[in-house]
């Protein structure tokens, strides 16, 4: 009682954006890295892209790659909002999958890594044996995995656990208040498109599209490739944004601090080979899924 509505939009107003703070790649992040990714599918990947997603998508991943953000605070969901990221102890800047990658209660695999193999097992078993009864949703699992092999390659998704990944180190952005993992997800590349893109996220795709194929291509196959020919490698993901993470995210950015011009161009070059090295990858392991072709002595 005693709470006007007004008041109460307020609140939610404020919890949702004290939320907002703690998501990943924002939706232009994540489109980013699942248009790149779509550039280098092959053509087994492109049929499965038309059966497995909602109709209104057309076949087109990137349209459904912020789904786990949209749906993580309705309460069916909330399960899911522990999947985006991991954490790693106070100032330790590699990553370990047994010793971080678990929830605030202490189960095991409930964090991004985790969730990245688990749907990506999903998705091989659908896709190795169409006979078999598919105990979990497939659309999900395809929209899942997309979503968080771009959260992985967020260097601020592997941070420290008493920051909760930059999200409690306020800062400002220019002259912006805001907090050092917010700055990672969306700013940076907020600033990008209006300094050099005219505020044209197609327009910044397009040239990260063409340094792949330029800048970047000898880097391409070393991309590609997982350790053990796995299916997914997102440990090696993992480690290199908490070495990111350090190296640059946390730099220079201690609370209080304005990152201006400086900070922005000297990580940009991060968050962009980011977004490339996220579409690559995701391309890569939908690929290994959807062309592997069914083992026929399986016991
Ligand atoms: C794996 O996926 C299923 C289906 O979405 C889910 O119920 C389960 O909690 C997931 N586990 C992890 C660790 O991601
Ligand atoms: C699979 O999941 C999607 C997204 O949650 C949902 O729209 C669809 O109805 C589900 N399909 C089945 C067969 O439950
Ligand atoms: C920038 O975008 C506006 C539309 O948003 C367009 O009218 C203008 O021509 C663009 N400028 C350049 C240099 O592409
Ligand atoms: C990975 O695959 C390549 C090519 O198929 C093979 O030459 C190599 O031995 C494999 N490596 C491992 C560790 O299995």
């Amino acid at each position: 009682m005693g709470l006007s509505v007004r008041m109460l939009v307020a609140i939610a107003f404020v919890l949702t954006q004290l939320v907002h703070g703690a998501l990943c790649w924002g939706k232009d992040g994540h489109y980013t890295v699942c248009k790149i990714a779509e550039g280098y599918f092959e053509e087994e990947t492109v049929a499965a892209m038309k059966r497995l997603l909602p109709e209104s998508a057309d076949g087109d991943l990137a349209a459904f790659c912020s789904w786990p953000d949209e749906i993580k605070r309705l309460s069916q969901w909330q399960w899911t909002s522990v999947l985006h990221y991991v954490n790693t102890p106070e100032y330790r800047c590699n990553y370990e999958y047994c010793r971080d990658c678990h929830d605030s209660h202490k189960h095991k695999d409930w964090c991004v890594t985790g969730a990245i193999f688990n749907y990506t097992n999903q998705l091989m078993s659908a896709s190795e044996n169409s006979q078999s009864i598919v105990h979990y949703n497939m659309t999900e699992a395809l929209m899942f995995l997309s979503h968080y092999m771009g959260d992985v390659h967020q260097p601020l998704h592997t941070g420290f656990l008493g920051d909760l990944g930059g999200n409690t180190i306020i800062v400002r952005w220019y002259n912006r208040k805001t907090n050092l993992h917010h700055v990672w997800d969306n700013m940076i590349i907020e600033s990008a498109l209006t300094t050099y893109y005219n505020s044209s996220l197609p327009l910044m795709i397009q040239v990260l599209q063409a340094k792949l194929t330029n800048g970047w291509s000898n880097d391409v196959p070393l991309w590609e490739s997982c350790q053990l020919n796995q299916t997914a490698c997102p440990n090696e993901y993992a480690s290199e944004s908490i070495d990111l993470a350090c190296k640059y995210a946390y730099r220079n950015a201690t609370p209080g601090t304005t990152l201006g011009d400086d900070y922005f161009l000297s990580r940009l070059p991060i968050v962009e080979k980011r977004l490339a090295q996220g579409g690559i990858r995701l391309a890569t392991t939908l690929n290994r899924i959807f062309s592997a072709k069914p083992k026929l002595f399986r016991l």
